[in-house]
């Protein structure tokens, strides 16, 4: 184990299963994550940050060793101010590569010292993201076993499939 704390950065508009696979892996690394949230208005997300928050924390049983916060701005100076210089992301099929690694990229030319991880989540939601979770949700598709139970009844609430708990 590291002695470290990484920060797992994304718009988690809602967390899946893939996330939190990625989520239990890295803290087979290092002994503390921070699940971070970008506030980004403009991405007009589905889920208010607070219910984001909300999601994430009934999803994930800590033991002290996961944080979750939220940022703005560059996240290569979010990562400064949490004295981390790792960055923790997800990758799935090809697709993925080139946004990550022009991310990685950039990242690395504002701040040499944050290194960006990757870390390949469960072969089960290799085909899954937020957005296509989202999608089918929207059309009444059974999402059950691609996220956590409170982000599938909270889905349901939203495209008006279920009552509001
Ligand atoms: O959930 P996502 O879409 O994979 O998350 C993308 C995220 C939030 C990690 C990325 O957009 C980000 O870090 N945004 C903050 C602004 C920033 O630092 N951008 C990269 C350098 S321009």
């Amino acid at each position: 184990m590291i002695n470290k704390t990484a920060i797992y950065p994304g718009f988690f508009d809602p967390i899946t299963n893939g996330h939190i696979s990625i989520v239990s892996r890295a803290l087979k690394i290092f002994d503390k994550l921070i699940i971070a949230i970008l506030k980004n208005p403009q991405k007009n997300p589905l889920f208010t940050v607070e219910e984001r928050i909300h999601m994430i924390n009934q999803s994930i049983k800590t033991e002290g060793n996961v944080e979750v916060d939220t940022f703005d701005g560059l996240l290569v100076d979010y990562a400064v101010k949490k004295e981390s210089n790792v960055v923790i992301r997800g990758l799935r099929a090809l697709s993925d590569f080139e946004y990550e690694f022009q991310m990685a990229l950039i990242n690395r030319k504002l701040n040499r010292n944050i290194q960006s991880i990757f870390l390949m989540t469960d072969y089960k939601w290799f085909y899954t993201s937020s957005t296509i979770i989202k999608e089918a949700a929207s059309f009444g598709g059974d999402i059950s076993g691609l996220v956590p139970k409170v982000v599938n009844q909270k889905l349901k609430e939203k495209f008006g499939y279920a009552k509001k708990t």
